[in-house]
């Protein structure tokens, strides 16, 4: 018995050990605090706003006042989770308004662009948080990939039917969240649905770096419209992203226990983009991408801004706006 019990605190401590090493300082030390009318009278959408990083960041930007559009593609989801954070918002709160919203759609995103213009009257930051991770090989509505078609080609549409209300609300925002794991991507120009050959997390990698490359692209086309357009590495985040990826049952309960000590709680993930949608010291600022509230410097490939061209061209045949 006493072995036993030995055995598991060694095994155990090890894996914590090993946990640390692969997952460096995650934690925040000091949460942002703003104003509490920071936000006030200003319109923010986020997409993925009903659980994780995303509702997070609503909560927030509930309590700081703004009228916040929870862009989403389970209703019942988003009404739970709003729930939840008009609740702990305060007496004092701003506004939520519970939009559906389908990337994986093509539809769906110029439906919810109709359904916006004829709503909303301004949007003063667009905050593009939805993803998706290592799904099963699936495709769009369009025929897309689903982890380039969620998290860069249905964004990349939605960002574009919003340019005009973004211009005539400026100054505006518009915050892509990315991933370090960009960094094992590559844009594979001759097979951008990966048709003939899936590696799941390649995938991923390769649409955290087509956010990159848009951020690039889309800052330079906004200079001096009064929108800027910056991306964001959350850091390792506690949130259901993970829920495509096996563990075995047995490593489930560690898994568990690490991941509470050592990933950032998804308030924690929603500092950043928190940060470059309210801070004044990101205004005007544009084309860079941070990590724990901080530029962060990128590697060559997501900086080339020849690549960011011809992505872009691309995505817009895609997307079906190239004439
Ligand atoms: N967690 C991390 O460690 C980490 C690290 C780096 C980057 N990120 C990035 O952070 C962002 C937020 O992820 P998270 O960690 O908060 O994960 P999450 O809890 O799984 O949240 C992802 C959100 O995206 C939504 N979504 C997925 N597919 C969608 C679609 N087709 N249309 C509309 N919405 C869709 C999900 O909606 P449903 O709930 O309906 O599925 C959910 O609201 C993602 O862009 C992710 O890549 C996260
Ligand atoms: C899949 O892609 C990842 C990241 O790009 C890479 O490290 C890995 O070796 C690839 N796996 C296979 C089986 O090719």
């Amino acid at each position: 018995m006493s072995t036993a019990v030995l055995v598991a605190a060694v095994v155990g401590g090890g894996v914590l050990l090993l946990m640390r090493r692969l997952f460096p300082r995650q934690k925040v030390a000091k949460l942002l605090q703003y104003p509490a009318d920071t936000m006030r009278g200003k319109t923010v959408i986020v997409t993925g706003a009903n659980c994780g990083i995303g509702k997070a960041l609503a909560g927030e930007l509930l309590k700081l006042r703004a009228r916040v559009v929870m862009a989403c593609r389970d209703v019942g989801s988003a009404e739970e989770a709003a729930r939840d954070i008009k609740k702990q918002a305060g007496p004092e709160q701003g506004e939520v308004v519970i939009k559906h919203l389908d990337l994986a759609s093509l539809t769906s995103v110029r439906k919810f662009s109709e359904e916006i213009h004829e709503e909303e009257s301004r949007i003063d930051v667009l905050i593009n948080n939805a993803g998706i991770y290592q799904c099963p090989y699936t495709k769009t509505e369009e025929g897309f990939e689903m982890q380039l078609g969620v998290n860069h080609l249905g964004h990349f549409l939605l960002t574009h039917l919003l340019l005009d209300v973004l211009k005539s609300s400026a100054p505006s925002r518009i915050v892509v969240v990315s991933s370090k794991l960009y960094k094992y991507g590559q844009i594979n120009f001759d097979d951008l649905n990966s048709e003939s050959n899936y590696n799941k997390s390649f995938c991923y990698s390769q649409s955290k770096l087509a956010n990159l490359l848009f951020t690039l692209e889309l800052a330079r086309q906004l200079e001096d419209t009064g929108v800027t357009v910056n991306a964001l590495t959350p850091g390792i985040v506690r949130t259901r992203l993970g829920r495509h990826v096996q563990i075995p049952l047995l490593a489930k309960p560690l898994f568990y226990l690490a991941s509470l000590a050592f990933f950032k709680s998804p308030l924690e993930g929603a500092q950043t983009p928190l940060y470059l949608a309210c801070s004044p010291e990101v205004e005007g600022v544009s084309g860079k991408c941070f990590a724990n509230c901080e530029e962060e410097e990128l590697m060559a490939k997501a900086t080339d801004e020849q690549a960011a061209k011809k992505l872009w061209d691309i995505s817009r045949r895609m997307v079906g706006l190239a004439n």
